[in-house]
């Protein structure tokens, strides 16, 4: 596996020459070269920890098929037109998110200090993944962990020796850090590109091979009934609130990420079509999650509802008893890896892309030093799993929790409200229609609908509710 990363490295480094000394004398503009690319690229962004790993826990704790429905809900009526938007932006200028929503702002005849939504986005890009990074890793050392599981050990005990170790998680962020800015200083073409051509066709067939074997070793109907036959009785304002964050959150939305791939996006490609079918990936691979977990919960007899401990501690135990498990296991956990690979990659490039682009430093240099910016503030991270488990930074949270909760409950729905109200309220209408050439007028007309008064309100609501509880 090293062995390939490896060479797929030194021959992108290679290619990497080539296409810049090309592309440099065309024009200054990247663009993805296949046609799927962007779809893959998205979809690899978007699906990550995010969905193997959060989707199941919660929809586990919030009454299963209730909490689908509301999550679907979200993704429509808020994820959809949002990552619209930032496609669209992304595209008509070509460009990072700073300087693509500067670029919409002063064609729109605004301030361009919209531009600050660019920023925010290149900074909890960089908090996210500091521990996004962590959690990979342990992804990572689980890999191993379950082909060769310690006898008379719990999964409980397993999981306590892994994260009290402070070298030991240190050993794993690093890989994991270390993979990203290969990838990324590799370039967009060569390193991005090339990359999620190659991981999003093994998560697939990954994920396909965890759900044909939760159907042979796993209670399925059980899994099926839970998932989808909504009990309403569980559902509470938070449910709401919980399935907003998750879908914004798994679309990787808010955060620049998008905007910065659909930069690169070729012109004659869809902006609706593409959305569409990003959204509907990811909440595929989402909804395949859980049908990759639940039934063998089930069938083990452990609790659906057991919360962040759902892969690293149940499903453990459940693939050490398992026929094959010592094979199967392995390959779960390596499919959540190569899902937070693709993710923790479209965290770290639009802001190596702000770097690049304004000529600051080269593209090695500004991944080299971003990826480290972000490992070191991962170190936090580590800590608060063992030695720094007791101190508080924001509340009573952890240093992990701290900035996960400042990422997720606050930079990043600002972000995703912001860019609705920009492209509701503020951009002007023409340089979107344009910008989604080829799009239904009605289709169109929903969209800024949406966008303008369904969107923003629905995720204010969120964002106020999460202040005052
Ligand atoms: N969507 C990814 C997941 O589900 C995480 C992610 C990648 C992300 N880029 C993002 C989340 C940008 C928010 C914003 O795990």
């Amino acid at each position: 596996m090293l062995h390939n990363f490896f060479s797929i490295f030194v021959q992108s480094i290679y290619l990497s020459h080539m296409s810049v000394n090309t592309s440099s004398k065309l024009n200054e503009t990247v663009s993805w070269v296949g046609k799927w690319t962007f779809v893959l690229a998205a979809a690899g962004s978007a699906v990550g920890l995010g969905n193997i790993w959060g989707f199941p826990y919660k929809a586990g704790t919030e009454g299963g098929g209730a909490f689908v429905l509301i999550y679907l809900l979200c993704i429509l009526a808020v994820g959809l037109p949002i990552m619209m938007a930032e496609i669209m932006i992304g595209r008509r200028a070509r460009k990072s998110p700073v300087n693509a929503m500067k670029a919409a702002a002063i064609d729109s005849g605004q301030t361009s200090k919209w531009q600050a939504v660019g920023w925010g986005g290149l900074v909890s890009g960089i908090l996210i993944l500091s521990f996004y990074s962590v959690i990979a890793g342990i992804c990572l050392n689980y890999i191993l962990i379950a082909a060769n599981p310690t006898p008379d050990i719990s999964s409980l005990e397993q999981f306590n020796i892994v994260t009290s170790s402070p070298s030991r998680l240190m050993f794993w962020h690093s890989v994991f850090i270390a993979l990203n800015i290969m990838i990324i200083s590799a370039g967009v073409i060569s390193g991005i590109e090339r990359m999620v051509r190659l991981l999003m066709p093994m998560l697939f067939i990954l994920m396909m091979v965890m759900v044909v074997n939760a159907m042979i070793n796993g209670d399925f109907a059980r899994g099926l009934s839970f998932l989808f036959a909504p009990d309403f009785s569980e559902v509470d304002a938070t449910t709401f609130l919980r399935a907003m964050g998750q879908a914004f959150f798994s679309l990787s939305l808010g955060m620049g990420s998008i905007m910065c791939y659909g930069s690169y996006m070729p012109q004659e490609e869809n902006i609706f079509k593409t959305s569409l079918t990003v959204a509907g990936l990811d909440t595929l691979i989402a909804i395949l999650a859980g049908l990759a977990i639940f039934p063998i919960i089930f069938a083990y007899g452990l609790e659906p509802g057991a919360g962040p401990g759902l892969v690293f501690v149940s499903l453990l135990s459940a693939f050490v008893d398992m026929p094959l498990g010592n094979i199967v296991g392995p390959a779960f956990f390596a499919l959540l890896s190569i899902a937070a690979l693709s993710s923790a990659i479209s965290l770290l490039e639009p802001s190596v892309a702000y770097f690049e682009e304004e000529k600051i430093v080269s593209r090695f240099s500004a991944a080299l030093t971003l990826g480290l910016f972000a490992w070191v503030i991962g170190i936090g991270s580590v800590l608060s799993f063992n030695d720094w488990s007791d101190i508080s930074f924001i509340g009573d949270l952890n240093f992990l929790d701290s900035i996960d909760y400042l990422a997720n409950q606050f930079l990043m729905p600002i972000g995703g409200m912001m860019v609705a109200i920009f492209a509701g309220w503020f951009l002007k209408p023409d340089l979107a229609l344009d910008e989604f050439s080829g799009i239904h007028l009605v289709i169109f007309n929903i969209w800024r609908f949406f966008i303008k008064y369904i969107s923003p309100v629905l995720v204010a609501a969120v964002f106020i509710y999460q202040l005052v509880s």
